[in-house]
């Protein structure tokens, strides 16, 4: 068992560490304030190549494994959580969902735009009654012969607004259940389609998340993923990936807190000395980074499995269930260490415990984890 990073790994970490603290880092207080998206920087990671990291470079990605991707995900997390969410539905849904499962033509057509940061994508699976419950569409992709006249409401998708190219999961055949779904590929433009009102959120408050409506949307026959039906199992594939990404996310998050408690309980000084030398403050450091420490290895494992061409959805599953539980607690023991600067913006780590909840919440909930775990190992 090799735990070491190779020398490409290494440098991916390295690089998306120097690109948070220059790029990030300045400014996120405001955007988390003003509910702002950095389109710019996000923007400036496609065109260094964090948006596309595993897509095939003859489409115009970086070709990287997942355990790359999984390490800048985790380095960016750390600072810009609302930015890293854009990039893990770019990367892990979006990106990933077309090269496996699209047509070469769908490929040609809109990888190379996805990869340059040319256009963001969105993943739209959520719905106001269907959010767990997957198979529960209202949304329907009436099939007209030619195209698809697609009619309904998407609710709290990412990258809502700043998206130009749409993932739309859709009933055609009510009767069929799961097996009548599928999955459209919607262009911002097309007749019919609007987007809604932006949620005003606890936390990622830079992302952008919008309801979205579509009335009589005429799609293409040819923008359709895959054979007749196939979107859900398009949508339950691409999410097992999609949560290694939320599983980092959630893995930087705490990582990031953590760092900022640390140093923090060095340089504060209470009844003579720094706080870190108080054990009650030294014994809750510990036990954040050996939770944090646990979460890594399940992430990275989670990673690896599907590098190796395993399956991993148990595993994923797993590393998201775990991370964001980490996150959470990890962020909360940040602000206490930080006490009453841990309560007000400048330090941080109050940003980070708002964004740590979400981790346990997008991507299938915690509860949703336990299922995918406990049928996982229950099946044989
Ligand atoms: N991987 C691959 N295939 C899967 C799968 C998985 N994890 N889970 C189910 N499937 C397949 C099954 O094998 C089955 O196929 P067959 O018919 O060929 O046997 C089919 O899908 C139906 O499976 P189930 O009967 O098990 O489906 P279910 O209705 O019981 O639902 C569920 C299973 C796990 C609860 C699913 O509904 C689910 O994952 N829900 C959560 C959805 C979710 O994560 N939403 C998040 C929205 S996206 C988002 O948040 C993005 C963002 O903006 C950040």
């Amino acid at each position: 068992m090799n735990f070491k990073l190779t020398e490409e790994q290494q440098a991916v970490k390295d690089a998306a560490r120097d690109f948070a603290q220059a790029e990030l880092l300045e400014g996120v207080i405001e955007r988390d304030t003003e509910q702002r998206f950095p389109a710019q920087q996000v923007r400036q990671m496609g065109e260094l190549g964090f948006m596309s990291m595993m897509v095939d470079p003859k489409y115009g990605g970086g070709g990287m494994d997942t355990i790359s991707y999984v390490l800048a995900m985790e380095e960016i997390s750390k600072i810009d959580a609302s930015a890293s969410v854009s990039m893990s539905v770019n990367n892990s849904l979006v990106c990933w969902g077309l090269e496996k499962f699209g047509s070469e033509e769908q490929k040609q057509k809109y990888l190379p735009r996805l990869c340059s940061g040319e256009a963001i994508g969105a993943f739209c699976l959520s719905e106001p009654e269907a959010g767990s419950d997957a198979t529960s569409q209202v949304t329907e992709a009436i099939d007209q012969g030619d195209h698809y006249l697609l009619n309904g409401t998407k609710n709290w998708i990412t990258n809502g607004n700043s998206a130009s190219i749409y993932l739309v999961i859709a009933q055609t055949d009510r009767e069929k259940g799961h097996r009548g779904i599928n999955c459209l590929i919607v262009e911002k433009g097309m007749d019919g389609f609007v987007v809604g009102k932006k949620e005003d959120k606890l936390g990622i408050r830079g992302s952008d998340t919008h309801m979205l409506s579509f009335t009589d949307v005429k799609v293409p026959k040819e923008n359709r993923i895959g054979e007749d039906g196939f979107g859900f199992k398009f949508a339950m594939g691409t999410l097992n990936g999609g949560r290694i990404g939320i599983a980092a996310q959630a893995l930087g998050i705490a990582a990031g807190a953590y760092e900022l408690a640390l140093k923090y309980s060095k340089e504060r000084k209470t009844f003579g000395k720094p706080i870190s030398e108080h054990q009650a403050i030294a014994f809750k450091l510990a036990d954040m980074a050996t939770k944090i420490e646990a979460a890594r290895h399940l992430v990275y494992k989670a990673a690896w499995l599907k590098d190796q061409g395993e399956d991993y959805s148990e595993a994923s599953a797993m590393a998201k269930l775990y991370a964001s539980e980490v996150a959470m607690d990890v962020t909360v023991e940040a602000v206490q260490i930080h006490g009453g600067y841990g309560y007000v913006k400048e330090y941080h780590v109050e940003r980070l415990m708002r964004d740590a909840k979400i981790t346990q919440i997008y991507e299938g909930t915690s509860e949703i984890q336990k299922i995918v775990i406990s049928r996982s190992i229950l099946k044989d």
